[in-house]
């Protein structure tokens, strides 16, 4: 059955983000929805959040059947706060809790099945579509708003995002070698490129910029620049 998505602009003004870890597509993605007045959807979060709630209650993470049930039976909500984004697992505040190596390397158990992506493409679209969003993630351009009025794919030299992913970790106070980052790292992009669903790829009609030289400001004032706003929102210091 075709998707309406595949045939329809969505209603609501929508830009997709895609790329891979430590390409500045989250914060440069925050920054586009602040300026634009557009929510701000960290899918990532959501996989998280779900992998969280998974690891917790003791689930086998090769059991597909049960990880897809278990996301059915999941509220995951996104809440603009002073703070940042907080994530709401089953209404309770996640968000300080996602962001642990050991949980981000489990990811990839859970996004890799079919049903759970199906579901969470679901509630991704049903956010998107009420308001207008800046999505970001590996599948938005290609999956859960392929019809987006704009789409832009991040990406950046593997030394520069490993360095970034460190930057984070150690602002976050966890302590990390660099060298098991760039493990992480290069696993995380070889899980999220090679899965079956909704892999990491540029769609076809997305704008690729590549950020290994270019400041955050720089990559949001290429962004304003495309979409013609550039100069209509609040001008971006260097
Ligand atoms: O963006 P992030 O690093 O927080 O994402 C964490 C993981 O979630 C990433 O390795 C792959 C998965 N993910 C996904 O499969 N699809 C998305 N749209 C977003 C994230």
């Amino acid at each position: 059955m075709t998707s309406r998505y595949t045939t329809k602009r969505p209603r609501r003004l929508i830009l997709a983000v895609d790329g891979p870890a430590g390409s500045g597509k989250s914060t440069v993605s925050k920054i586009l929805a602040m300026k634009l007045g557009l929510l701000y959807i960290d899918t990532g979060a959501m996989y998280r959040a779900l992998t969280l709630k998974a690891t917790r209650s003791g689930m086998n993470l090769e059991d597909e059947d049960v990880l897809t049930k278990l996301a059915h039976g999941t509220k995951i909500d996104l809440k603009e706060s002073i703070g940042g984004l907080k994530v709401l697992l089953d209404g309770e505040d996640v968000s300080g809790l996602i962001r642990t190596p050991e949980l981000t390397d489990n990811v990839r158990y859970i996004a890799k099945v079919p049903g759970v992506r199906k579901e969470m493409v679901r509630m991704q679209r049903a956010i998107g579509e009420n308001r207008g969003a800046v999505l970001e993630g590996r599948d938005i351009g290609t999956v859960v708003f392929p019809d987006a009025r704009y789409k832009f794919y991040l990406d950046a030299d593997e030394k520069v995002r490993v360095k970034r992913r460190y930057d984070e970790l150690m602002g976050m106070g966890q302590k990390v070698g660099m060298g098991d980052i760039k493990k992480a790292v290069s696993s995380r992009d070889a899980s999220d490129i090679k899965r079956a669903v909704g892999a990491l790829k540029k769609a076809d009609d997305a704008v690729y910029i590549d950020t290994t030289e270019l400041s955050i400001n720089e990559v949001v004032d290429k962004i304003l620049l495309y979409i013609g706003k550039w100069g209509q929102v609040h001008f971006s210091k260097k």
